[in-house]
């Protein structure tokens, strides 16, 4: 039942037994949500490109989304085993060919076009992954990265060049936390073969700094965005005593938490103190000089790191669906349009009506293996392996942006043969409109006959 060959934003692919991209996927290819004028994506976007100036840093916005196993995977030092790997995953075109799973893929490409400098891409990126408001198949990220090449800085001084180049930086206000050593010996060592301690520790410095300015920038805009729809809720028009005093801005809170990457050492998440939580916010480290070097640029050494510009737009805007970023509705539209040219006057998304949920359980038992469709794989004892994120893709396709959230509620073994069933719940419930209890009945129908056809279960 699969297409033999796929077009994609102009190409054509063709398909093998690896395919298992949904058409639904597929047409969402071609959207860029990056690009579209006010759309909030490409605000929070921009927001980030400010912190990042011109010409220190080139801009890629248009790279396509189609890359290979080896681009995603391999050149980042990915292991042949690697869970990201699995078809349950990630989205595959065919064996060697794939839906980007984060904008690393390019990092080989930028680094060698980079000579001494740095650069932001943008792009979409797609994985297999739960049903739920903060996850969709589609979602942008932001990779930015900045290099020197030893051979380009005064008497090959690499360290101090680099340090230079930070004093140049701003300072700002925030509460850092650093806890952790910078090195750890077996997860995240100085990669000694290539770089002294004082190139990573100035590395280090640079890569600490620009990204703590980058998060002050957008949590400030955040905060005030919030704090001006607070104030004009609560303010009555007429107001005798004059505007509101002043309260200088608490500093923000942030924390460095050690991570690991395969084509970062050492590496770091970058945690925010936001409403009463710890948010991760990026991920960031040292870049592996096996990158460099295989690029063909084995002077170079740098920092990477990768953002999710979704979950930064959701805080920004107080957008509190992942699916509202797709819709054309102009109620969700308009309320951005004019933000991108005047950012003083952001204001947090108003949620237009919220319409009432609809939930409804499909309970089954596995198929014991060989008669599942494509989203099922045999194990070695004859018993299917059960992939949540298959289920999850079947309720996108036939569903679509109709479910918010899909969980499992109920998983058990038959005492006796073993045998196990499962019980999920999806939870119906439109953005823009109140489905009819005939439009939710049919559509679960079809879910449910979607996971007898696909993957070979037996309804309870
Ligand atoms: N690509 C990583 C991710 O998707 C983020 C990252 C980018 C980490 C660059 C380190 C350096 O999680």
């Amino acid at each position: 039942t699969n297409p033999k060959t796929v077009e994609i934003n102009g190409s054509k692919y063709a398909t093998d037994s690896w395919f298992n991209v949904s058409s639904t996927v597929l047409a969402l290819t071609s959207r860029k949500l990056h690009l579209q004028k006010d759309h909030p994506v490409a605000i929070t976007r921009k927001i980030i490109e400010s912190v990042f100036p011109a010409p220190t840093y080139k801009y890629y916005n248009e790279f396509d989304p189609v890359v290979s196993t080896f681009e995603n995977f391999d050149s980042l030092g990915f292991p042949p085993d690697h869970p990201g790997r699995a078809r349950s995953d990630t989205y595959y075109i065919n064996k060697d060919t794939l839906l980007r799973t984060h904008t690393s893929a390019h990092e080989a490409e930028l680094f060698r076009a980079s000579a001494s400098g740095g650069y932001l891409l943008s792009a979409d990126v797609y994985r297999r992954d739960e049903v739920d408001r903060s996850h969709y198949p589609v979602f942008h990220q932001m990779e930015g990265a900045r290099v020197w090449d030893r051979t380009k800085v005064p008497n090959g001084d690499l360290a101090a060049a680099i340090l230079a180049d930070l004093a140049r930086l701003p300072e700002h206000n925030m509460k850092v936390e650093d806890p952790n050593p910078p090195f750890h010996a077996e997860r995240n060592p100085l990669q000694a073969d290539h770089h002294t301690p004082a190139e990573a520790a100035a590395v280090a410095a640079h890569l600490k700094r620009s990204l703590e300015l980058m998060v002050n920038e957008i949590f400030s805009r955040a905060k005030a965005a919030a704090a001006a729809a607070a104030a004009a809720a609560t303010t009555s028009p007429s107001t005798k005593n004059g505007p509101p005093a002043q309260t200088e801005p608490e500093p923000l809170r942030v924390r460095w938490v050690e991570a690991y990457f395969p084509f970062t050492s050492p590496s770091w998440e970058l945690e925010v103190f936001y409403q009463g939580d710890w948010l991760e916010v990026l991920g960031c480290g040292v870049s592996q000089q096996a990158l460099h070097i295989h690029a063909g640029v084995p002077s170079q050494m740098g920092w990477a790191f990768g953002i999710g510009l979704e979950r930064i737009a959701m805080l920004l805007f107080q957008i509190p669906d992942i699916r509202l970023f797709w819709s054309r509705d102009e109620r969700f539209l308009s309320q951005f349009r004019g933000v991108e040219g005047r950012l003083e006057g952001m204001r947090p998304f108003v949620p237009f009506s919220k319409h009432p949920a609809c939930y409804k359980d499909v309970s089954f038992w596995l198929s014991r293996g060989g008669e599942g469709g494509t989203g099922t794989r045999t194990g070695t004892r004859g018993v299917v392996d059960w992939h949540g994120n298959d289920l999850m893709e079947v309720v996108r396709d036939v569903a679509g942006d109709c479910v918010e959230d899909v969980r499992l509620v109920d998983d058990f073994a038959h005492p006796k043969t073993g045998r196990r069933s499962m019980c999920y719940r999806i939870n119906y419930r439109s953005l823009d409109k109140t489905l009819t209890n005939v439009e939710t009945n049919e559509m679960h129908d079809r879910v449910v006959k979607g996971l007898v056809e696909r993957l070979g279960v037996e309804i309870r």
